[in-house]
């Protein structure tokens, strides 16, 4: 069985791009692989976050997760912090990486751009990400299409290090939904719907309410020409709705866009079919909140069965890179 690894921050309420672009994928993989989901708490701290937000959003995003589907009898979910060979795995990568392949990634521009003091974290967050992502022998890492630089980056350290010191780590590849894997914003549908940036008319959270749900849809940005056509270049906000529509049914954008002559009734359609594909999310997310024992049991239980894995790893790259072992 082929080994799935991915991972989130805890540092928002999930949206529709989270849920379109990777956990959607993440649900149906636990089923055919061998998979490992991961809340990556330590990634959150390359950004200002307090304290108590940063606890609960992990329980939080804990909950939410469970309620997308992924089913611990069926998958591992753990948080990864507990497992302290990520951030002892990091320092051996950042021997591995350099500062200019660093520089080039364009998160670490999106969001170091016009801050007086950008930290450290956000800089070397990348090899955090390689170490979660090399820790587990993952082959595929199913993820929306901003991650792409990032699995490109682990590859190519996983196979520097492999040159390098002897086989050690297995080359990970990405993999994006065919549809999803990049939503967008629905007020500013030229940059992605995000977490981190405060738009709350242009990101739908999988848990709105339904009538918010439609309400969001319905305002969403489109364009003057009235034309209903798939064209993400010339018609980003229709496009995004196409697309949006297009994955709650199960067709292609192009298919849907034949079906409609009406920005309106594409909306309304594009908002019924939503509220519907998240419905479920928000009942069971309601009867998870009502036993947080055992969730918190269900973490640890995780983070053992993630350690075990993690630390023969870590060893094997301990000993190539020619540390005394300390087994
Ligand atoms: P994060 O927490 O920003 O997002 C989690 C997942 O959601 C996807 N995503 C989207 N997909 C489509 N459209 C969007 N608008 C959209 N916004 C977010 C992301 O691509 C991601 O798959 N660096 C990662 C977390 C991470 C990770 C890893 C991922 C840490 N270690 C190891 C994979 C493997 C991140 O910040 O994702």
């Amino acid at each position: 069985m082929s080994k799935v690894f991915s991972g989130i921050q805890p540092s928002g309420d999930l949206h529709l791009g989270n849920y379109l672009g990777a956990i959607r994928n993440w649900v149906a993989d636990q089923h055919v692989h061998d998979a490992i989901y991961c809340i990556v708490d330590l990634h959150a701290l390359s950004l200002d976050i307090d304290p108590s937000v940063l606890r609960s959003r992990t329980y939080e995003t804990a909950l939410d997760l469970l309620a997308a589907g992924l089913d611990p009898q069926a998958c591992t979910l753990f948080i990864q912090s507990q497992v302290p060979e990520h951030p002892r795995l990091t320092w051996l990568l950042e021997c591995t990486a350099t500062m200019g392949e660093l520089r080039r990634m364009t998160q670490f521009k999106d969001k170091s751009e016009g801050k007086e003091s950008v930290r450290a974290g956000l800089f070397t967050y990348p090899i955090l990400q390689a170490a979660d992502i090399l820790l587990y022998d993952t082959d595929r890492v199913p993820v929306g299409n901003d991650q792409r630089q990032h699995v490109e980056l682990t590859r190519e350290l996983a196979i520097r290090f492999n040159v390098r010191y002897g086989d050690t780590f297995v080359v990970p590849e990405a993999a994006f939904p065919s549809v999803g894997a990049r939503v967008m914003d629905l007020q500013h549908p030229t940059r992605k719907m995000s977490k981190s940036v405060s738009s709350p008319l242009g990101t739908v959270l999988i848990l709105d309410p339904p009538e918010e749900i439609e309400r969001k849809i319905k305002k969403a940005v489109t364009d003057t020409d009235g034309e209903v056509r798939f064209d993400p270049e010339a018609k980003p906000g229709l496009a995004n709705l196409l697309e949006l529509l297009a994955v709650a049914t199960d067709r292609a954008p192009a298919d849907v866009a034949e079906a409609y002559q009406r920005y309106g009734d594409l909306k309304r359609d594009a908002g019924e079919a939503l509220v519907e594909l998240l419905r479920p999310l928000r009942m069971r997310r309601a009867e998870l909140a009502s036993d947080p024992g055992e969730v918190t049991s269900l973490l640890a239980h995780g983070s053992e069965k993630a350690g075990a894995i993690a630390s023969v790893t870590y060893q094997r790259a301990a000993d190539a890179i020619g540390l005394l072992g300390s087994h």
